[in-house]
């Protein structure tokens, strides 16, 4: 038995059988021949494996080395909680939101982009991938990752409502590894000589990706939306990673999912795409089934990453998420949280083999 095979029937023991077909794989419903990626991410060194889920797609193995430190994530739902989108139980670990705190006023910041500093050793600590880090497993699971998104981004035949070089990371239910996910792709694709990124927390009603870089809160992705006077350059955030930009959520409104459905939503995303041919814009979405902002903002990507958490979403989870993100372009999941896959030296070769 393979590799990817030990893995396919490791995942297949683990995820409770839809009652209609029992042998279905994680990701029914897709249309046939769209590209699925899964990646199985490690929530320990030793773990990770892949597999593709659609028969016609490639197989595109990725292990993500997490520091040994890192927490198993708690247990959640058993999978009748999960036949309604509502009935989805969060995970106990998921943090509360944090405040949005109103920065300095933006007219003072018309003369030129606010660079913020990362702290990259802190990230490399957490188990992120930085440039500093060096060829850690995490870095190379992160570039096969990025390397069918990157090519689908500047290859795809223009869907100027869809551009491919829009991707958002997304999940069923919380704390699924959206953010880690977000964070180390954008920072791994930042670090190819070609592209530039930006990085956007649209997760407007909990946004993470600042307070997990351990910066203050900033005005944002709502503000432009907001505010026809706002643009882009008033709350653009370059950082010390040359290559990398982050637009945070800004501030909070009741009024998110109309504001990203909104034409000027449509605008922003048509701008942010096309003014640059070698960026890719990757955002930090909410999870599907419990917002009703993340489906809206799957309207307008060209790309979709699907985070998938191991022996904790269940298949139903992950169907009732597939069958909302039907009509979207290009589908991906990645695997997440995988741990103590029997062979993994095997895949480790494959990667530096
Ligand atoms: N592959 C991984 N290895 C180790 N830790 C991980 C991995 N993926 C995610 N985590 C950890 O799991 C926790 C939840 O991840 P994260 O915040 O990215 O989830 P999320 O889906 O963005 O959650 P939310 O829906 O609340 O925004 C974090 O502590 C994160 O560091
Ligand atoms: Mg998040």
């Amino acid at each position: 038995m393979s590799i990817i095979e030990k893995a396919a029937s490791r995942i297949d023991s683990k995820k409770p059988a839809a009652p209609d077909a029992p042998d279905a794989p994680v990701a029914p419903g897709v249309p046939a021949g769209t590209p699925i990626i899964e990646a199985a991410m490690a929530a320990r060194a030793e773990a990770a494996v892949a597999r593709s889920l659609a028969s016609a797609s490639p197989v595109i193995p990725a292990a993500v080395a997490a520091p040994a430190a890192v927490a198993a994530p708690a247990a959640v739902a058993a999978p009748a909680a999960v036949a309604a989108p509502a009935a989805v139980a969060a995970p106990a670990a998921v943090a509360a939101p944090a405040a949005v705190v109103a920065p300095a006023p933006l007219k003072a910041r018309k003369q030129g982009v606010k660079k913020v500093e990362l702290d990259l050793n802190r990230m490399r600590d957490m188990g992120m991938v930085t440039a500093a880090g060096g060829r850690t497993m995490l870095v190379e699971d992160f570039r096969i990752i990025k390397r069918p998104l990157i090519k689908r981004a500047f290859s795809e035949s223009a869907d100027s409502t869809k551009p491919a070089n829009l991707i958002m990371v997304t999940s069923s239910v919380p704390g699924e590894g959206k953010t880690y996910c977000a964070i180390n792709l954008a920072m791994s694709i930042a670090m190819e000589l070609d592209h530039t990124v930006l990085l956007i927390d649209a997760d407007v009603a909990r946004p993470s990706v600042l307070r997990t870089l351990g910066l203050p809160a900033e005005r944002g992705l709502m503000d432009i939306l907001l505010d026809d006077k706002i643009d882009l350059a008033d709350v653009l955030l370059r950082t010390n990673v040359d290559a990398l930009s982050i637009l945070s959520a800004g501030t909070s409104t009741p009024r998110a999912t109309e504001l990203l459905a909104s034409q000027s939503m449509s605008n922003f995303v048509h701008e942010i795409a096309n003014r640059y041919p070698d960026r890719i814009v990757i955002f930090d979405s909410p999870p599907l089934l419990l917002t009703s902002e993340a489906h809206v903002l799957a309207t307008h990507m060209g790309q979709i990453v699907l985070v998938v958490e191991s022996e904790t979403t269940t298949q139903h989870a992950v169907k009732e998420s597939l069958r909302q993100l039907e009509g979207c372009n290009n589908v991906n999941i990645i695997y997440n949280k995988t741990r103590e896959f029997p062979g993994i030296e095997e895949t480790y070769d494959y990667h530096y083999g």
